[in-house]
């Protein structure tokens, strides 16, 4: 084939090619090691002196004319195939590289969930209450008079001006930051109806601060109320929960006879313990820790709420979150809880993904 012509029909298939691909074909179909011109390249050699240096120049400049005709159109097919792409696939860039998890949930976090997760098989409700309460929630309904020795025993963080309208005092004066989760029993009365069965866990407060108190702390507190029901009930239904917070089937308890105004009889709950040289073995050995008060509802309170004593009876229970925690953890200092450390966080905390359920038991 006359050069002329090869190299025109050449320079039609490059500008023809659809693809990147197509043009590599192309390439070696003429430039290749069998390629068309390369065959005429090797013909080079049997030609005489003359011809040859004329033919050699003129084959060479098809050469680079054809190498630079593929490499103008490669240029040009990459780019189109690049467009074709980036128009026909999304990317969400907001997405991190590789997944990965930061934070962790904090054991007190983990505590009340893993609290709710046994009480909700018990059948029990979560209730909430404002942490800004009214003395008569906190004090007043729970049995607590105003002269009451009792509200000196509870730290508290009177506030000022916070609730109802501040011009009226009576009220503006007896805002209190909740010294316990107990006045959710008295709003949980108020707003339903018997039989009653909730837990109420939340931050509460208290005006002390040293090594095993905090101003801020949490508690999980606990009632019940139907009609007939009494003592051994409470009993039976701590025992199978902590059986249940801690993995045991058994759980060594005991039952204090001890004082809260709301409740008759009151007791104070121990659990049976070791305390090892680094760690706290529950369940074991022959000391003892506090854990929860309980009791009986005191008929003041029930008549407080709008409920009849000869009717509806009742029991109620309150447990320290961080205690526990603690407990369960082996956690040695309260202090730490709230100090906001990332390593201790790592250390202590818990994968957000771990949530408490009794499928797989809420013992980690
Ligand atoms: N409210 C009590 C406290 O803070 C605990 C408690 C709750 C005791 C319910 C008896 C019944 O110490």
């Amino acid at each position: 084939m006359p050069l002329t012509e090869l190299t025109t029909r050449a320079l039609a298939s490059i500008a023809a090619a659809d693809s990147v691909k197509a043009l590599e074909e192309l390439r070696v179909h003429m430039l290749g090691k069998s390629g068309e011109l390369t065959a005429q390249l090797k013909t080079l050699g049997a030609l005489p002196p003359e011809e040859r240096k004329e033919k050699g120049a003129a084959l060479n400049r098809v050469k680079e004319e054809l190498s630079a005709a593929l490499e103008a159109r490669k240029t040009s097919l990459e780019t189109q195939e690049l467009d074709e792409r980036l128009a026909s696939e999304t990317i969400d860039v907001t997405l991190p590289a590789t997944p990965s998890m930061t934070g962790s949930i904090h054991p007190i976090t983990q505590v009340t969930e893993e609290l709710i997760a046994i009480f909700a098989d018990f059948g029990f409700q979560v209730a909430e209450g404002p942490e800004i309460e009214d003395d008569f929630h906190n004090f007043t309904a729970l049995n607590i008079p105003e002269s009451h020795p009792a509200r000196q025993m509870h730290d508290t963080f009177y506030l000022k001006g916070i609730l109802g309208d501040a011009t009226d005092n009576a009220v503006a004066q007896h805002a209190v930051l909740r010294t316990h989760t107990s006045p959710v029993q008295v709003r949980t009365m108020q707003s339903q109806t018997p039989p009653i069965r909730i837990i109420a866990p939340g931050a509460t407060y208290r005006s002390d601060s040293d090594m095993t108190h905090t101003p801020m702390f949490h508690q999980i507190e606990g009632l019940v109320i139907e009609k007939n029901i009494h003592m051994g009930h409470l009993k039976g239904l701590l025992h199978d929960a902590l059986g249940a917070f801690f993995g045991l089937e058994q759980v060594p308890m005991r039952f204090r006879a001890s004082f809260f105004p709301f409740t008759e009889p009151s007791a104070e709950v121990d659990i049976g313990c070791k305390r090892g040289r680094d760690a706290l073995v529950i369940g074991e050995g022959s000391d003892w820790l506090e854990v929860a008060g309980c009791g009986m509802v005191h008929p003041n309170v029930l008549r407080n709420c709008g409920l009849d004593p000869d009717e509806w009876q009742g029991f109620a229970f309150g447990c320290g979150i961080e205690r526990l925690a603690m407990l369960k953890y082996n956690i040695p200092d309260l202090r730490t809880m709230f100090a906001g450390d990332v390593r201790w966080l790592n250390h202590y905390g818990f994968r957000a993904l771990d949530i408490p359920s009794l499928v797989k038991g809420v013992t980690a």
